[in-house]
């Protein structure tokens, strides 16, 4: 599964708000409404102060779903794992550049695994930070809440970075957003230039998941 070329509005559903004993029916149902990818949370305990999932569970998880896998890892040294996470079937896989030392190689070793690459930006991290890397990678991640927790507040501020963001790597590399992403935010973000929209709470805490994905869109219209 390949990440869709930059260009259209696509919604990732972040599991992290969901029922983790039902996880791949959770994925099917956002699936029936029509989203591309998912959004699939790494967490270890030591970039973030919580854990969540890793390539096991995305291993068992992909045999259930043909969703492009966007990874998001929230770990230390993504390069020491980089190649687990492909062979447990992430197609895209996002790593933080305040935990890599090399993210050019980084860049370079997912492209060879056969991913789709990604780097991702805390909220106080400045943009300047991914100004010579971004226009590598196939996406760049703007956090516009604190990474480690779903059903945060979006941080307006961390948010304006998406448009220096869209000037540093142009039309053709995916900008996505990612933290307190609903339907009031979401139009605010696409309006600096995001086009993938990653949304947790907003989905997976309501009963209607395919009626919270179509408000969202709505709301991007
Ligand atoms: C936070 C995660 C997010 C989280 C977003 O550290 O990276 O993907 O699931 O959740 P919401 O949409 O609830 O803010
Ligand atoms: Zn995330």
């Amino acid at each position: 599964m390949r990440l869709p070329k930059a260009g259209t509005i696509e919604i990732a559903p972040s599991i992290l708000s969901a029922d983790f004993a039902r996880l791949a029916d959770e994925i099917a149902v956002v699936a029936s409404a029509g989203v591309k990818m998912v959004h699939l949370d790494v967490m270890d305990g030591h970039f973030v102060p919580n854990i969540t999932i890793g390539p096991p569970v995305i291993a068992k998880l992909r045999k259930h779903s043909d969703l492009v896998f966007d990874s998001h890892l929230m770990i230390s040294e993504p390069g020491k794992y980089a190649e687990r996470f492909a062979e447990a079937g992430a197609d895209h896989i996002t790593f933080h550049i305040e935990a890599a030392d090399e993210p050019r190689e980084l860049i370079e070793t997912l492209h060879e695994l056969g991913c789709t690459a990604g780097i991702c930006l805390n909220p106080e991290t400045p943009v300047e930070a991914i100004e010579a890397v971004g226009p590598l990678c196939d996406m760049v991640l703007v956090m516009t809440v604190h990474p480690g927790f779903g059903a945060q507040k979006f941080l307006p501020e961390a948010a304006k970075k998406v448009i220096a963001v869209r000037e540093i790597v142009g039309p053709d590399v995916r900008v996505e957003v990612d933290g307190g992403i609903d339907a009031e935010t979401a139009p605010i973000v696409v309006a600096y230039g995001a086009d993938t929209l990653v949304a947790g709470n907003a989905i997976f805490a309501k009963t209607d998941r395919i009626a919270a994905i179509n408000a969202i869109r709505q709301g991007c219209r």
